[in-house]
């Protein structure tokens, strides 16, 4: 199976699941990194190891429309089995996204369907929340919605600010995403509507 990630910085997602997909052998191989920022730290970790990488600058295209197209078209070079979105900031248009429905994942610092959007973690704490977490989730034109495949929690603690909360939740981002990949490459991950189900009945 042939993926694709897209990051927008440094890329510690694409980092772990580079690592499990060694590690566990795989029957898949990360073909390409793309990112939206020429600058992304994550674009150099990839072409070290020998991985192809490709910087679209959004701020060259006129509109989203324009940039997503330039994405694509880039994206559909590698016949990717499956595109992850790895710490990628940017809001997919519903033309981009039904180009790749079914076969895009993302992960998101929260547990959807809370705190969809930005600044996830301060909220959770300004919210009183005592549990925090992440979610893998295949992508709809939606934002941050979709099919829930993986989700970890983590708890709030007594003087937890956003930058303690989210070193907890990202350590555990590290071992979802890659699991989840795995299910998904493995062809273990079974879609029913809104609901995925593992085949092997493992939560
Ligand atoms: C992480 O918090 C992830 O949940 C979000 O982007 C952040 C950075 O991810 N999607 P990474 O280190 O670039 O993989």
């Amino acid at each position: 199976k042939r993926i694709v990630i897209l990051i927008s910085g440094r890329g510690s997602n694409m980092e772990a699941i580079h690592r499990a997909c060694l590690a566990e052998g795989w029957p898949a191989s990360i073909v390409a990194v793309l990112s939206n920022k020429p600058s992304a730290a994550g674009l150099a970790w990839a072409a070290e190891r020998g991985i192809d990488t490709v910087a679209i600058d959004h701020r060259a295209h006129a509109d989203r429309e324009a940039f997503d197209a330039a994405l694509a078209e880039q994206i559909d070079r590698y016949q990717p089995d499956l595109v992850v979105l790895a710490g990628f900031m940017r809001i997919l248009s519903a033309g981009f996204v039904r180009r790749y429905e079914g076969r895009l994942l993302n992960i998101h610092p929260s547990l959807l369907p809370s705190f969809p959007g930005l600044h996830t973690h301060q909220r959770a704490i300004d919210a009183g929340c005592k549990l925090a977490g992440a979610t893998v989730h295949l992508v709809t034109a939606e934002l941050d919605h979709g099919p829930i495949v993986m989700q970890a929690a983590v708890p709030v603690l007594p003087g937890d600010d956003a930058d303690t909360l989210s070193a907890r939740v990202l350590a555990r981002e590290h071992v979802i995403y890659p699991r989840a990949v795995r299910w998904f490459v493995s062809d273990e991950l079974e879609v029913q509507g809104d609901l995925v189900r593992h085949r092997h009945g493992e939560p």
